[in-house]
């Protein structure tokens, strides 16, 4: 439609004033746009729609700007002659004779430009032509921002229809009081109705709200009468069915009377079902990390039990092969037993710390000097270092300073790097088997212990996995002495590491701070 009127009044604009040449230029963003151009051949006129901008090769810039800005009408009889726009790049390049440019205006507004020329003839446009012209023009104005108008009216419509239509979310078109009036398939997909319903009238907020939810529908609807809008909400409505759907609601008044509303409407179903989810995960990895923990927690004890009880059934044969004897040695039995109630000892505090351990309480705040320990570990030792044909050596720091923390546990974690040096020891059959003990300071406030073999050496792909829980390359190995050892050294804020030893076995290294009176004062109750 708004082609056709273009074209009908260009093609009367050149007809009629004898223009050869013209144009059609609108306003579009800030700018100027040549919409249709209009050109002559002998008796014929033919009309091209374009979208181009301005610029100096379609025609005289300088005098098209100048109409634009003043609304004014520029008429040049010969604009070869000296006049304000012969500066202009067109009119020298195309010897233009007759030039007109006339503004349409309508209420003030620049509307559009018709431009014509005629670069055969001086003075073609003449005050009789232009007056034709300008009735023309004033009447095409209208015309023109009529079309506008419903054009942009129609844009704005799409834009609106394409919202409702994709049924991304539910619209909703009501008056307060009434049916539901207008609604997309979202809306009626999300509650069970079909669109006979909706047309019979049978859509009622009433209807679709349970009744702890009216509350808050009307609180809403309020707020629309009072304000115009309403904050979106949360809340149910009822499905035809009965069942329910949770969504979130927000609407707006129409217009000053505000008696109708629209309403968005987005289902929230499935972020409920996701939040459920997630929620079900927490629990269900809440409950896995527990059972986690008492796996290794159970592991633990029994890796470390299994030293004490070895002792202790080792005693016992032992004091059973004594009494079995013609003339018991009945104060050997006796120490055997001594023994044995040592471990057992031994035993039920490795429990206990081992559940200390777990429940992550602080270790024991004893001042304990690592010689003493490392000397008590050597004498649980002595059996196996024998039995294994293990040669070990004691290179003890004398005037170390103490640490402070539990006897029990560093007992626990020097016993097991010893334990797994000898059995890294075990294929070694070329060389001396050496265990070397080492005890020395690290800078001014850490005690360091070392225990270094001449085993198998390490991996260096198992070098940061050695602490995992349940990493074993032992057929009967649990993996639980190094992971336990490194919870106890970092409780006592050391740590534990390992590296090879050239040239052969491993080196594994604790360090613990020392005590000093600010450590003994800070450490955790
Ligand atoms: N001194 C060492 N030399 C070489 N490899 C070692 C040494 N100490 C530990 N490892 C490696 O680290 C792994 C883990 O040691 P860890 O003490 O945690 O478990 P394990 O000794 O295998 O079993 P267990 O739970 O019975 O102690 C061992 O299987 C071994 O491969
Ligand atoms: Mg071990």
């Amino acid at each position: 439609m708004l082609e056709k009127l273009v074209e009908t009044l260009l093609r009367t604009a050149v007809e009629h004033a004898g223009g050869e040449r013209g144009l059609l230029i609108v306003p579009r963003g800030g700018d100027l746009s040549i919409q249709a151009e209009a050109t002559t051949s002998g008796s014929t006129v033919r009309v091209r729609l374009c979208e181009t901008p301005v610029s100096a090769a379609a025609l005289p810039a300088s005098v098209v700007r100048y109409a634009a800005r003043t609304r004014e009408s520029v008429i040049l009889d010969d604009a070869s002659a000296r006049n304000p726009f012969s500066d202009d790049e067109y009119i020298g390049h195309r010897r233009a004779r007759s030039v007109l440019c006339l503004p349409l205006v309508k209420q003030g507004t620049l509307v559009a430009m018709l431009y014509l020329e005629n670069n055969l003839a001086p003075s073609v446009f003449t005050p009789a032509r232009i007056a034709v012209l300008q009735l023309l023009a004033s009447e095409a104005a209208m015309s023109l921002d009529n079309s506008r108008l419903y054009r942009e009216l129609q844009e704005r419509e799409a834009k609106i229809r394409r919202l409702v239509e994709a049924n991304i979310i539910g619209v909703v078109i009501t008056d307060f009081d009434g049916p539901i009036i207008e609604a997309n398939d979202a809306f009626l997909d999300m509650v069970g109705y079909s669109r006979d319903d909706l047309m019979a009238g049978r859509l009622q907020w009433t209807a679709l709200t349970p009744p702890e939810w009216h509350a808050a529908t009307q609180r809403g609807m309020a707020q629309i009468r009072a304000t115009g809008r309403c904050d979106s909400y949360e809340k149910e409505f009822s499905r035809k069915d009965g069942t329910r759907v949770p969504a979130l609601v927000g609407g707006a008044a129409f217009e000053e009377t505000r008696t109708h509303a629209v309403a968005f409407v987005v289902d929230l179903s499935e972020r409920r079902r996701a939040e459920e989810a997630l929620q079900r995960a927490h629990a269900e990895l809440a409950h896995i990390t527990r059972v986690t923990t008492l796996g290794e927690l159970a592991a633990s004890i029994a890796h470390e039990v299994k030293q004490p009880l070895a002792a202790i059934i080792a005693e016992a044969d032992a004091g059973r092969n004594w009494l079995a004897m013609p003339n018991p040695r009945l104060d050997v039995v006796s120490e055997a037993l001594d023994a044995i109630a040592k471990d057992g000892q031994r035993a039920a505090d490795v429990i206990q710390r081992i559940r200390q351990l777990a429940t992550k309480t602080e270790p024991r705040k004893d001042r304990v000097d690592v010689n003493e320990v490392i000397r008590d570990v050597v004498s649980l030792l002595r059996a196996e270092l024998r039995r294994h044909d293990v040669v070990l050596t004691l290179e003890l720091e004398a005037e170390l300073p103490m640490v402070l923390g539990d006897r029990i546990q560093l007992q626990q974690v020097i016993l097991n790097l010893a334990i797994n040096a000898i059995d890294a020891m075990a294929p070694t059959v070329d060389r001396p088997r050496e265990l070397v003990i080492r005890s020395g300071r690290l800078g001014c406030d850490h005690v360091t212990i070392a225990v270094q073999d001449s085993g198998v050496g390490i991996e260096p792909d198992d070098l940061d996995r050695l602490f995992n829980a349940f990493f074993s390359t032992k057929p009967g190995g649990m993996g639980m002495g190094l992971s336990i050892s490194r919870s106890i050294v970092e409780a006592h804020g050391g740590r534990l590491s390992a590296t090879p030893n050239a040239p052969h076995g491993a080196c594994f290294y604790i360090s613990l701070p020392a005590a000093t009176p600010a450590l003994e004062r800070d450490w955790p109750k």
